[in-house]
């Protein structure tokens, strides 16, 4: 099984590089699913079919899908909501606003995640490309199984049993709604269903993200954030994307000029994305869509290549000894020595970069060890435990 997390700014190609990958691996004779959380869909529009909620073929091997974020909600997040509107609404806010706040931002791309989950242990596909959402919203979704793990793990069991004991005192008390089982029932179910997709897409064996860019200024910058970021979570990315390169043909004096500015911005990417695959997609004299003009694309970008292949073996995530210390390595590419911060907090190392921050909990065998020290360099933490 593998995963593609396509991602990238807002309009730089992500749909059609998804589309064109899924369509290549699937003329490969790889099982494949092509799906979009971003709620601005617009895989059917590149596909030039209708799709739907459920996986829908659009032609051997390859399914398509976009995902209906509200209706997910509805269906997984009901009975939560419901309770924590009801009990905003004790607590003095109007109906609509307690409906509002009952469902955190983020929360409805969270669910694609269930599906992300099913699919891959359902065995029906051997490819899961991923249609993400602009770079900011796939960060978030990115890191919330993560943060999600965290309360779950550190807050629900005890909060069960603590609902348990207390509901009848409270309610005694007060008027104020408490959680019945089937909403923790409901949280819980839920957590279940997601839990462990995190492994799936931290694990560079199955999962690489592609992120796609323009060879323009503010398309870059994004996209080394986005790198950092996605290096903090654990995310390998296999490949950097650059989209609508304008082609050497063009001998047009207007768009000379452009070429240039281009030239020196492929010339930032070749050097800041060294350690992954480098691919380069014209920008070609028509809107690609359709099966037949998303294979060409496909077929300059992978020039033969199996689209589903890791193209680069970069991982964010290392534990290594040395001598008698361990030390932990993680590659966040481009983040600076002000912006980044160490600390440890009982079992956790809690690692902050810009607004990002990750606790990784420490597996025993650290635990006993003491932190000797941070470092970063070249775009590498390395954190020594003695
Ligand atoms: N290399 C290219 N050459 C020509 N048109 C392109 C190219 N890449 C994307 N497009 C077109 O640009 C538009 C936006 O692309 P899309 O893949 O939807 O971007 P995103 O998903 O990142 O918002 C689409 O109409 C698509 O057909
Ligand atoms: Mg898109």
């Amino acid at each position: 099984m593998r995963v593609l997390l396509v991602t990238g700014k807002g309009g730089v190609g992500k749909t059609t590089v998804a589309a064109a990958t899924a369509l290549g691996a699937a003329d490969l004779g790889h099982r494949t699913l092509v799906m979009s959380t971003d709620p601005a869909h617009s895989l059917a529009d590149a596909f030039a079919v209708p799709l739907g909620d459920s996986p829908t073929s659009v032609m051997e091997n390859l399914d398509a899908q976009q995902i209906d974020s509200q209706r997910r909600l509805e269906q997984y997040w009901g009975e939560v909501r419901d309770y924590l509107s009801d009990l905003f609404d004790w607590s003095g806010l109007s109906g609509v606003e307690a409906e509002e706040m009952a469902v955190f931002p983020g929360m409805d791309e969270l669910f694609a995640l269930a599906d992300v989950k099913d699919h891959t242990t359902s065995n029906a596909y051997d490819l899961l490309v991923i249609d993400c959402a602009p770079t900011a919203e796939t960060l978030r979704l990115l890191s919330l199984p993560e943060v999600l793990a965290w309360y779950m793990e550190k807050i629900f069991p005890a909060g069960k049993k603590f609902h348990k004991a207390v509901r009848p005192v409270i309610s005694r008390m007060t008027s104020m709604p408490i959680a019945g089982n089937e909403v923790l029932d409901s949280v819980e179910g839920f957590y279940g269903r997601i839990s462990g997709v995190r492994d799936i897409l931290t694990n560079p064996e199955i999962t690489s993200a592609r992120l796609v860019v323009n060879p323009e200024k503010m398309v870059i910058s994004e996209a080394r954030r986005t790198y950092t970021y996605l290096g903090l979570f654990g995310y390998a990315v296999d490949a950097v994307i650059v989209n609508r390169v304008l082609p050497d043909t063009i001998t047009d004096p207007y768009f000379k000029r452009w070429q240039e500015i281009q030239a020196a911005h492929l010339e930032t990417v070749e050097q800041g994305f060294a350690e992954v695959d480098r691919r380069r997609l014209r920008l070609f004299d028509e809107e690609m869509v359709g099966v037949e003009k998303l294979r060409l694309l496909c077929e300059e970008l992978y020039e033969g290549e199996d689209p589903a292949a890791r193209l680069s073996m970069a991982e964010p995530f290392h534990v290594m000894e040395v001598g008698d210390d361990v030390i932990m390595t993680l590659a966040i590419p481009f983040a600076e020595k002000g912006e980044v911060d160490v600390i440890r907090v009982g079992d956790e190392i809690v690692v902050t970069v810009g607004p990002y921050r990750r606790a990784f909990i420490l597996p025993d065998s650290l635990k006993r060890r003491k932190v000797n020290g941070a470092k970063l360099s070249e775009g590498v933490l390395a954190v020594t435990f003695t």
